[in-house]
């Protein structure tokens, strides 16, 4: 069966306020007013919703460069913008709330009830969260049932895949509104019950993990571990490489967080994993981690 095959929308979504411009939420709102939706960026202040939106436009400009991007779509896109940091204002008449708010704990409770405050009662409201637990996010909200991880991938734009999350109290009309929605932006969702690493990180860290200790027992070298999945597996990229893009100290943390929270040894950090963060040497940003990076 294909839990995935429900595509229409329970409730109409036509305005949606993205919470947080960052790396994520600046492309959250991209792709959102791509398809078509009236969309609000909100951040704390206006300097950093501009940075956003700066973002946003240079993606746009290199799409039409490219010829990924027809020009009135780019135009008719910036035109579905709006600006603000104004919390009430931003989620007051949104239908959906996507929020890409730091991955703290504390600092999104705080902003979910603030936006439970303000927002419509039927509004689908939910989290970008990579790692944590939707359960333990919704104990901030009157009204779970409605809420849900909606995780998209970096570079927001460019990557298919969403992890749509339900939690245990998230309804089946949230579910299946969540899939629609990411299906109407263009993405490929997946449903997966709220549990640590979703069902991306955990199998794509683990490959990781196990490729550093094959690094450690000198059964390959890196090169050749990552020619491996590539060449055997037909992985685009092998899974130390990866491993230096996303960031060796990133991935530390998820892998102590996954060790902690599965209980499974399979996750316990390598030691070469611990002693390259300390060196700093954290991958491509540094310009070393299991591979040497020319950084242009
Ligand atoms: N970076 C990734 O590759 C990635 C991938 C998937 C999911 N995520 C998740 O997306 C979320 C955002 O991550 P990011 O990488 O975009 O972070 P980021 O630091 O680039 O952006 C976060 C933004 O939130 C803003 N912010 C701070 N306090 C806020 C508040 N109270 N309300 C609203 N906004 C506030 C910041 O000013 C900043 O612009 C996190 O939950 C993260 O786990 C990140």
């Amino acid at each position: 069966m294909n839990a995935t095959a429900d595509t229409a929308l329970t409730r109409p979504i036509r305005r949606v306020a993205v919470l947080g411009a960052g790396t994520m939420g600046h492309g959250i709102a991209q792709v959102s007013a791509t398809a078509g939706y009236e969309t609000t960026l909100y951040d704390i202040d206006m300097a950093t919703v501009e940075a956003g939106l700066a973002r946003i436009r240079r993606n746009l400009d290199k799409g039409v460069e490219v010829g990924k991007v027809d020009p009135d779509d780019r135009r008719a896109t910036l035109g579905r913008l709006r600006l603000t940091s104004d919390l009430p204002r931003a989620v007051r008449e949104a239908d959906l709330v996507v929020e890409a708010a730091p991955e703290r704990i504390d600092l999104k409770h705080e902003l979910w009830r603030a936006v439970e405050r303000e927002v419509d009662e039927n509004a689908l409201l939910a989290t970008n969260t990579s790692s944590l637990s939707i359960a333990r996010l919704a104990e901030a909200l009157e009204r779970p049932e409605r809420f849900l991880g909606l995780h998209f991938f970096n570079p927001v734009h460019i990557m298919a895949l969403v992890e749509v999350v339900w939690g245990p109290r998230t309804d089946e009309a949230t579910r299946s509104d969540g899939m629609a929605f990411a299906r109407s932006l263009g993405k490929e969702p997946i449903l997966v019950k709220d549990s640590p690493g979703f069902a991306s990180s955990r199998l794509g860290v683990l490959l990781g993990l196990e490729a550093m200790r094959m690094v450690e027992e000198g059964v390959a070298s890196p090169e050749d571990i990552d020619r491996a999945m590539e060449l055997g597996y037909r992985h685009p990229m092998g899974p130390l490489k990866l491993t230096d893009l996303v960031g060796l100290d990133v991935r530390l943390s998820i892998a102590e967080y996954l060790h902690e929270t599965l209980g499974s040894e399979a996750f316990r950090p390598p030691e070469i994993l611990r002693r390259l963060v300390a060196q700093g040497k954290l991958g491509k940003k540094t310009g070393e981690g299991f591979h040497v990076w020319r950084n242009e």
